[in-house]
């Protein structure tokens, strides 16, 4: 077995991309189990910086097999999009492969999605608007489309027919607009064409590589507190993204999975609508979002940034039964005096013991905090961990206890090299 799901253990943006470029070096297999182009994976390596919407982070070395897995919905505009830019920095596609049953994002999902997000005023969910809600619920409704169909011309042409009834009525509904069908017909026939090479069953491939004993890593989008089930709903994407997920959109038995990696940025940050106990709405908020960078990959919005919530790590941890904790952007706190971590959350005074589901329960806890000294030292060239100031080293070494798993890596920069391997990268495909 030689399995490991990368995980998002947070609201998203916690550094995923990087950290799979840097096991994707020794990985034969790199599949993308959930979500779409909402997610934006940054990869700094020798060839540039790559903002990765839809392209498995493997695809850098051609000797590695990038699978878009069967979990994931595929705007093909957007992927060819992307793999223009890519191609651009001489990056190859022979090894990227696309499940024949992974779902589409059309026109009309982009164009729902927007309005219903208008719909909502206040309200709103702050998605990224680019159709992944609308298109994983008619894949649930069963209208969706998929990858595969777009090679067949009269089943596509059947496929529009069943969707585009219940699209017109609803879009109609709210004022929106479809594209007359021959048209819309010829496009993603053409999007087809264009993915042909690409575009297969991907179970096949997946099994063998597995027979083989490859080295598969499973690249996660979004993250576990935004889980449409376990995340806070209705503030959530519309997949699941974590280790159950990772088996499910990948066509892999939980089984077989020899790690999970939980993946956490030494704060928090959030982008989009919902609660978040430890957000910072002052100058260390202000801080953390400049020194980290934090605006979206996607979309470019300003993210809310807090300090690190152990109560929804721990939460996280369990869910997915992490065996491992990669932290990113550890740096970021380098100039601060002092920390703090959420160690607990009250309402009116009383503790309470638990992840509320409620999100008006959630917006209202008040979080407990524990403070440590800060380091005020760079970090940025530690590469083992004894590299580490002490308090750094106490920190993460908290944080540790306080969720009850080891860390395999810690990232002190944003270049591969950046990184500090407390568990050795082989030992985790082991
Ligand atoms: P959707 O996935 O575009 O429907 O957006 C639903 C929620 O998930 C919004 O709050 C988004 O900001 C958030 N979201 C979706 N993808 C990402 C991501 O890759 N990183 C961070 N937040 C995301």
């Amino acid at each position: 077995m030689s399995v490991v799901a990368v995980i998002g253990g947070q609201w998203g943006d916690e550094g995923k991309g990087r950290v799979v470029d840097l096991l994707a070096q020794q990985a034969q297999m790199v599949i993308r189990y959930s979500g779409g182009n909402n997610a934006g994976h940054t990869v700094i390596n020798d060839r540039g910086t790559f903002k990765l919407h839809l392209v498995p982070a493997g695809i850098f070395n051609p000797e590695t097999i990038n699978i878009i897995g069967t979990g994931v919905v595929v705007d093909p505009a957007a992927l060819l999009e992307e793999m223009t830019m890519l191609a651009e920095a001489d990056v190859t596609f022979d090894n990227l492969y696309i499940s024949d049953r992974a779902h589409v994002i059309m026109p009309y999902h982009r164009e729902q999605d927007r309005i219903q997000e208008a719909l909502r005023g206040d309200g709103r969910l702050g998605t990224t608007g680019r159709g992944v809600g609308p298109a994983y619920s008619d894949k649930m409704e069963r209208i969706g489309i998929r990858v595969g169909d777009l090679l067949h011309s009269e089943t596509l042409l059947q496929c529009f027919a069943r969707a585009l009834d219940v699209k017109h009525s609803l879009l109609q509904s709210y004022g929106g607009t479809i594209e007359p069908l021959p048209a819309l017909h010829q496009q993603f026939i053409d999007y087809g064409q264009q993915l042909r090479s690409h575009i297969r069953p991907t179970h096949p491939l997946v099994q063998q590589a597995l027979r083989r004993g490859d080295r598969i890593l499973l690249e996660g989008a979004q993250a576990s507190l935004l889980d449409v089930d376990w995340g806070t709903y209705p503030y959530v994407t519309s997949s699941a993204p974590g280790a159950a997920g990772a088996c499910q959109g990948a066509g892999i038995g939980p089984r077989e999975v020899s790690h999970v990696l939980g993946v956490f940025k030494a704060y928090t940050t959030r982008v989009g609508g919902g609660p978040f106990p430890t957000e910072l709405t002052d100058e260390t908020g202000d801080l953390l979002r400049e020194r980290g960078h934090e605006y979206g990959t996607t979309t470019g919005r300003p993210r809310r940034c807090g300090w690190f919530d152990a109560v929804a790590a721990r939460y996280v941890c369990e869910l997915n039964s992490c065996d491992y904790i990669v932290w990113t952007k550890l740096d970021i706190l380098d100039e601060l005096p002092t920390l703090r971590i959420c160690t607990g959350y009250q309402i009116n005074g009383a503790k309470i013991d638990y992840m509320p589901s409620s999100v008006a329960e959630l917006s209202q806890v008040q979080p407990i905090y524990e403070e440590l000294p800060g380091w005020q030292t760079s970090t940025d060239n530690a590469r083992t961990f004894d590299d580490l100031p002490p308090n750094a080293k106490r920190y993460l070494e908290r944080l540790e206890e306080l969720l009850g798993v080891p860390t395999a890596l810690i990232s002190v920069g944003p270049s591969r090299e950046a990184s500090i391997e407390r568990v050795p990268i082989a030992a985790l495909f082991a």
